[in-house]
């Protein structure tokens, strides 16, 4: 039995800068309490440990509001600029952990908008990230998330267009999308701001899905990323697993196989990856 391991799998540059703030944060602030707004990743292994190490998270607005004493993380996925505002004004200490790809999307967004541009954010509206990119821009922005969004796209004759896209976004996806909204012929600028590290990890996982015999693909079933991941590579590979730890994989599935592959969503810990790695290769 031969395993391909895909070198991208697991946690991606922005979330494990993420990560690593945490656990900074609790070895410098021994006295104050850590909060995080929204769970630090789509990850509930890392998520029991920060919370038995005292971290408490924060999921909305009203309760970050709220808070008193401590300090605030920002994850990676970043927040609308109204809350960095909102915490700045009460004096509430934080550290933005926004991964960088992410803070660049505001910073574009934020240019665009102020120079009166329509902003079109290619991704999933529910998704915190697009929801974070959404609040740098001034009032005309729109999420576009399938072919009938951007086919209802209706922009003021004259004014420009900026479109942008959610940083674990399907690549293909996004430029299916943007051919729809090109046609309809305004002034548009697009920029690809899908992160490399997304790309790399599905164009990895869809070669190594399309030689395997099964494909065992890693992630909590939150991630986002994790989700398009699997897609990918059920697309290439019909006997793909889902799992979220070891004791998802049933071993019996992989019995009569002579490749299997593996690879991880972005929030998957390294820790998880080696130990499915190492039981498939003793157990198979
Ligand atoms: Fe950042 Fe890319 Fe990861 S945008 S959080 S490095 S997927």
């Amino acid at each position: 039995m031969e395993i391909k391991l895909a070198k991208s799998a697991g946690f991606c540059f922005g979330v494990k800068r993420a990560v690593e703030t945490v656990y900074e944060q609790i070895r410098e602030q021994k006295e104050q309490k850590i909060y995080t707004y929204g769970p630090i990743i789509h990850n509930d292994e890392v998520i029991r440990d920060l919370k038995e190490k005292g971290v408490c998270v924060l999921e909305t607005e009203e309760e970050l509001g709220k808070v008193k004493d401590g300090v605030v993380i920002i994850r990676s996925h970043g927040v609308p600029k109204r809350v960095c505002s909102m915490l700045e004004k009460k004096g509430i200490p934080y550290v933005d952990a926004t991964c960088p790809f992410v803070k660049k999307i505001h910073r574009i967004v934020s240019e665009q908008s102020a120079r009166g541009a329509y902003i079109i954010i290619i991704g999933n509206p529910d998704h915190p990230e697009v929801k974070g990119i959404q609040g740098w821009a001034k009032e005309d922005v729109k999420v576009v998330f399938t072919a009938e969004d951007a086919q209802a796209v209706t922009v003021e004759e004259g004014k420009p267009v900026c479109v942008v896209a959610q940083t674990t976004y399907n690549y293909n996806k996004f430029k299916d999308l943007v051919e729809i909204i090109s046609k309809k012929g305004y002034d548009i600028t697009v920029l690809n701001t899908i992160c490399s590290a997304t790309k790399e990890r599905q164009e990895e996982a869809e070669r190594i899905a399309k030689e395997v015999d099964a494909m065992i693909v890693i992630g909590d079933k939150k991630s986002s990323n994790t989700q398009k991941l699997f897609e990918i590579c059920n697309h290439a590979c019909n006997n793909t697993y889902y799992i979220q730890t070891l004791d998802d994989l049933d071993m019996n599935q992989l019995r009569s196989v002579e490749t299997v592959g593996i690879t991880a969503g972005a929030s998957t810990p390294n820790k998880i990856i080696e130990e499915v790695q190492n039981n498939v290769r003793i157990n198979i």
